[in-house]
């Protein structure tokens, strides 16, 4: 036999067998087209397979070879007839059905930490604020000295803070200057002011670091907001503002929220208030704020005759607390996604 012949007919029983096999419409239907195809005694595969025996010897590696690929073939489009019947691909005869309820697919959403993240980035972007990173691991002239935080001050101790034990340090740097995880993202204002001559407009978010014991409204690492404006004639009614339109946005109107400013200290404001926001029924602490004090903004080489600013930086957590009604800052870091799940 010629190879060209015998090749013709593999060609006609591959088509045939495709054919019969996609249209078996049931079970016995698909077995007695499995039969006359690959039946073992007299199947047309079969019956092909003996006709290879005639072929000229020569013809007979490329003969075979297809042979052996027809049958590959005809044995799939059996296996693709079985699953489909047996529903476990698209059928003909029945369609999709598209009324069926669907399977709820759970996907992992943000933390809600991270979501009020980037909303307050959001909307104090809005209020023409650029926000900036800064180093969590911090050397104590930035989180300290610059800030116009003395030696002897009580806030340096450290049973307050999380010094590093350094052997090394890298080349260049003071030997000094101890290091330590920031207590505060004020740290970042200096850091923006030494690079960058005023107007300055910035925020920084955060995490940092205190050796406070964790109870509902404490834990020993926290996230921060940070504001700083600099510029010629800004005055303690624009801090005021911002911070009103800031918590009001946040909370989605003027009466959602109502904020509250004590005066207080601190070394790198002057004068320097509390921002206290109602909640429960009382008043929660969101953090501090104030005029950066003329001796801040000489250490960074401004001069005070020339330009003021305010500077404030409130607690990430006791916002989001507020928002959500949490009322145990811990079950913001447990990862139980029960918990986080339904922010
Ligand atoms: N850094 C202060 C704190 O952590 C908050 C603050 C920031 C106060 C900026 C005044 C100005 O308590």
């Amino acid at each position: 036999m010629a190879l060209a012949d015998f090749l013709a007919s593999l060609d006609t029983l591959a088509q045939q067998a495709r054919d019969a096999f996609a249209s078996a419409g049931a079970a016995e239907a698909l077995e007695a087209v499995r039969i006359e195809f690959l039946g073992a005694k007299s199947g047309h595969l079969r019956l092909v397979q003996k006709g290879l025996g005639k072929v000229d010897k020569s013809d007979k590696p490329a003969a075979g070879k297809r042979f052996n690929e027809v049958k590959t073939l005809i044995e799939s489009a059996f296996n693709d007839a079985q699953q489909r019947l047996a529903g476990g691909g698209p059928s003909e005869t029945l369609p999709f059905d598209v009324t069926l309820p669907g399977q709820a697919v759970r996907v992992g959403h943000l933390h809600p930490i991270t979501q009020t993240i980037r909303e307050m980035k959001d909307i104090m972007g809005r209020l023409g604020f650029t926000a900036v990173e800064g180093p969590e691991i911090e050397d104590d002239y930035h989180n300290f000295e610059a800030l116009n935080i003395p030696l002897s001050h009580p806030a340096r101790d450290p049973l307050d803070n999380f010094y590093l034990k350094c052997a090394e340090r890298a080349a260049g740097d003071s030997a000094t200057h101890p290091l330590l995880l920031r207590s505060q993202t004020s740290t970042v204002q200096i850091r923006v002011m030494e690079k960058t001559p005023p107007p300055v407009r910035i925020i920084s978010l955060g995490r940092v670091y205190r050796p406070d014991t964790a109870d509902a409204t404490h834990y020993p690492m926290f996230h921060q907001i940070e504001g700083l404006l600099i510029d010629r004639g800004v005055t303690m009614a624009d801090l005021k503002s911002v911070l009103r339109l800031f918590c009001q946005s946040y909370f989605g109107g003027d009466d959602q929220v109502h904020v509250r400013f004590r005066p207080s200290f601190f070394p790198f404001t002057e004068p320097s208030v509390e921002v206290d926001m109602n909640w429960q029924g009382g008043w929660m602490e969101m953090g501090g704020a104030g005029m950066v004090d003329p001796n801040v903004l000489r250490a960074v080489g401004y001069d005070p005759e020339e330009v003021t600013g305010f500077a404030f930086g409130l607690g990430v957590e006791r916002i989001c607390m507020r928002q959500h009604n949490i009322t145990d800052i811990r079950a913001l870091y447990q990862n139980d996604v029960r918990f986080l799940s339904q922010f």
